[in-house]
């Protein structure tokens, strides 16, 4: 981790009030609102530094601040200091994490985090403190939903969305049953009701549920149900290191012919290389593919290489488009952070041109987004078509108060 980041900055700071003091009367010239505006902003990043979903937080980091370096290390005026927590995707430590970072580090805006459950202790905080949470990744439904709040934006998606459209693309491929596979928190069981809602539309039904405790890795013993209840097809989730030992298993398990394996496109995104030949021709739905090829996609894509050495994926979309967001609305107010309303209120309005094609938000924070379909060919999660267009998460229960 970064930590040298904020000691930089520190050090950096604690020079610039040296300064000012010795020019007192300066300082007294022009009163608070200024120091503040030219104070950098802070940023807790709140993500799984380590863990199966370590990966997923290395690219919303990374991403985040290629952003803000493309754009000269300045947002609306204000330039930037990080401070970081790992939360290990631990939801029994989420709430001193988050307290951490909002009334120890005194951090103007959070962007976490990753794991669904962790995410909605940090949202209680988010709505009693107000600060400013951007979530660049979990999609736990309620965070926009029931307790969507005027001061939580997600730059990703809700667990809904890429998961409702998977029933429609099994049954065009002819599927009339199917089981699903998932670990056992928050995220997966919310997909597995999004996929069933889908499915169920176009008159499939689901003949099994298998639930494996998170982040457990040992798929074994739920493999071999799948082989005797011999569903039309399978309906998984699990993302980062996870989901590379689960698609390396089925395919080892030698079912990946027999029975044809589907699911939101976290099953195979950052996951190839280490996926081989085993994910070759699966096909998922998700708000990003590898070859979308428009203008910002190209640039963003050739950023992240020269930066990382490594190829973009969806959380470092995810990332980007969180920095995109604060830029927004930070230029609305000049960077000046009190001006909350004004700043939301340019956030929620906000059209950004995302490297995943237009993104826009709902009246309850969430993205309104493609969903593409996607198939794996030659270690690239390449795009077929758009599965679902503008897809919005319906919301349910939001009130902004
Ligand atoms: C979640 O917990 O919401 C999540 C984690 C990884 C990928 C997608 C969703």
């Amino acid at each position: 981790m970064r930590k040298t980041d904020l000691l930089i900055t520190r050090r950096s700071a604690l020079k610039a009030v040296g300064g000012a003091a010795a020019t007192g009367l300066l300082v007294r010239a022009f009163p608070t609102p200024a120091i503040a505006q030219a104070a950098p902003l802070r940023i807790g990043f709140m993500l799984p530094y380590t863990g199966t979903y370590a990966s997923l937080a290395k690219n919303i980091d990374g991403a985040f601040r290629q952003y803000v370096e493309e754009k000269g290390g300045k947002l609306g005026g204000r330039s930037l200091e990080y401070v970081m927590v790992d939360d290990q995707a631990e939801p029994s430590k989420a709430t001193d994490n988050m307290n951490k970072l909002v009334d120890r580090d005194k951090v103007d805006v959070v962007v976490g985090t990753v794991h669904s459950g962790v995410q909605m202790a940090m949202v209680k905080i988010a709505r009693e403190s107000g600060k400013l949470m951007i979530i660049p990744n979990a999609g736990a439904d309620d965070a926009t939903r029931s307790a969507c709040a005027p001061n939580i934006f997600r730059t990703s998606f809700s667990n809904w969305q890429p998961c409702f459209p998977v029933g429609k693309v099994m049954a065009e491929k002819g599927h009339k049953t199917a089981m699903t596979i998932t670990w056992k928190y928050a995220a997966g069981e919310e997909d597995v009701r999004a996929f069933k809602e889908g499915f169920g539309a176009v008159g499939g039904s689901v003949i099994g549920e298998l639930y494996v405790p998170f982040p457990e890795v040992e798929f074994q013993s739920f493999l071999t149900q799948i082989a005797e209840k011999k569903p039309d097809a399978v309906f998984a989730f699990f993302a980062g290191g996870g989901a590379v030992k689960f698609v390396k298993d089925y395919a080892a398990a030698g079912l990946k012919k027999s029975v044809p394996l589907y699911g939101p496109g976290f099953l195979t995104d950052g996951t190839l290389q280490a996926q081989g030949e085993a994910a070759e021709g699966l096909l998922t739905t998700l708000h990003y593919a590898d070859d979308l090829d428009n203008p910002t996609d190209k640039k963003f894509r050739e950023g992240f290489k020269k930066k990382f050495n490594a190829d973009a994926d969806v959380y470092a979309v995810q990332g980007y488009d969180s920095a995109a967001l604060l830029g927004v609305g930070l230029e609305a107010v000049k960077g000046d952070m009190k001006a909350a309303d004004a700043m939301y209120k340019a956030m929620g309005a906000a059209k950004i041109d995302s490297p995943r094609g237009p993104l826009s938000f709902s009246a309850s924070h969430n993205p309104i987004q493609n969903i593409y379909l996607r198939e794996v060919k030659n270690g690239k999660n390449t795009f077929v078509k758009i599965a679902h267009a503008n897809l919005a998460d319906p919301g349910t229960g939001c009130k902004m108060s």
